[in-house]
């Protein structure tokens, strides 16, 4: 839905495992005037890959997001076994909504291809939005190292500066591929850690889902029973009353830069701690090496929400 304005839009892929949180960046990322989606594509992460793409799927379906390819990726981490998210996404990774059979096709190209080609393509303007574990990025990277080099961006949702959310140490994202996560922060372009000293922040209140369901449509109502089913996990798994929109935090980064604030630091993934194995290690003082990554840490909350709920007020009736 990008519209012309006075800034072109920014032309994003998003890489994702949905997730109820995906969805949502989905929607937000192809509902918004600010960017222009090329591209959908999935890994395995919060379920299993079938189940992410599938759900990929059923999203753009109800929301008519029809010319948007949708590729699927890696099915597991590069050297882990897969860890999925079942406790908080359910069994079929985006539980809670009654969603239709999808009208929408996978594509026949691998997410990684996908990732390869549209990059070297293009002019040097794609910004990358990875929300899911980072193995096709790391993929895409060992293929063809030269996209580091014509990529804008990577804004990616995942890790920490602070606490974990999977372990004490280690947001789920990063966990899930401490490898490839450490491939992506060490690849030398500009990457935004939107992690969860921002995420955290983006609790969907009682207020945000009372406005989302007044929305009366379609996806508003799909989007509505997802925070319902979410807020109910979040609560029993984590103890937390307002579920955390962690993925469209990342969307919003890249759309509205200026909701995110960020600052320079260096950031390390652990991948030998018995304990702290997928931790991001952040140095903000420059002890550990040049700054390497922006790292959001504070969120303008009330422009955060009426960013989301105006742009999922745009899908049709
Ligand atoms: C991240 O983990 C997943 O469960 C969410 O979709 C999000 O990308 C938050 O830690
Ligand atoms: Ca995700």
């Amino acid at each position: 839905m990008s519209t012309l304005g006075a800034n072109p839009a920014r032309k994003v892929i998003l890489d994702c495992d949905p997730g109820h949180d995906d969805a949502i960046a989905i929607l937000l990322a192809a509902g918004c005037s600010e960017i222009e989606l090329v591209g959908i594509t999935t890994v395995a992460g919060n379920q299993t890959l079938d189940r992410t793409t599938l759900n990929a799927q059923r999203v753009c379906t109800v929301a008519g997001i029809t010319a948007v390819p949708i590729c699927a990726g890696c099915d597991r981490p590069l050297v882990r076994p897969l860890v999925t998210a079942g406790h908080i996404h359910g069994s079929s990774g985006l539980d809670g909504p009654d969603l239709a059979a999808p009208q929408v096709p996978v594509s026949e190209e691998h997410a990684v291809d996908f990732i390869v080609r549209t990059v070297m393509e293009s002019e040097g303007d794609i910004t990358l939005v990875p929300v899911g574990p980072l193995t096709n990025l790391a993929v895409a990277l060992r293929r063809q190292p030269r996209i580091a080099e014509r990529v804008a961006e990577v804004v990616l949702m995942g890790g920490s500066a602070g606490r974990g959310n999977h372990t004490p140490a280690a947001e789920f994202n990063i966990f899930v591929d401490p490898e490839a996560a450490a491939a992506v922060f060490g690849a030398g372009w500009p990457v935004t850690m939107v992690g969860l000293d921002l995420t955290r922040q983006a609790g969907a209140t009682a207020e945000v889902r009372r406005r989302v369901r007044d929305l009366g449509h379609p996806v508003g109502q799909m989007v509505a029973d997802m925070l319902e089913f979410l807020g109910a996990a979040c609560q029993r798994e984590q103890g937390v009353a307002d579920p955390p929109l962690h993925d469209p935090c990342a969307v919003a980064r890249v759309a509205r830069p200026g909701l995110v604030e960020v600052v320079d630091a260096h950031v390390a993934v652990e991948l030998r701690g018995e304990l702290t194995a997928g931790m991001t290690v952040t140095d903000f003082r420059g002890r550990a090496g040049p700054p390497s990554s922006k790292v959001a840490l504070h969120l303008d909350r009330q422009g955060f929400w009426d960013f989301l709920v105006e742009t999922l007020a745009r899908f049709p009736r």
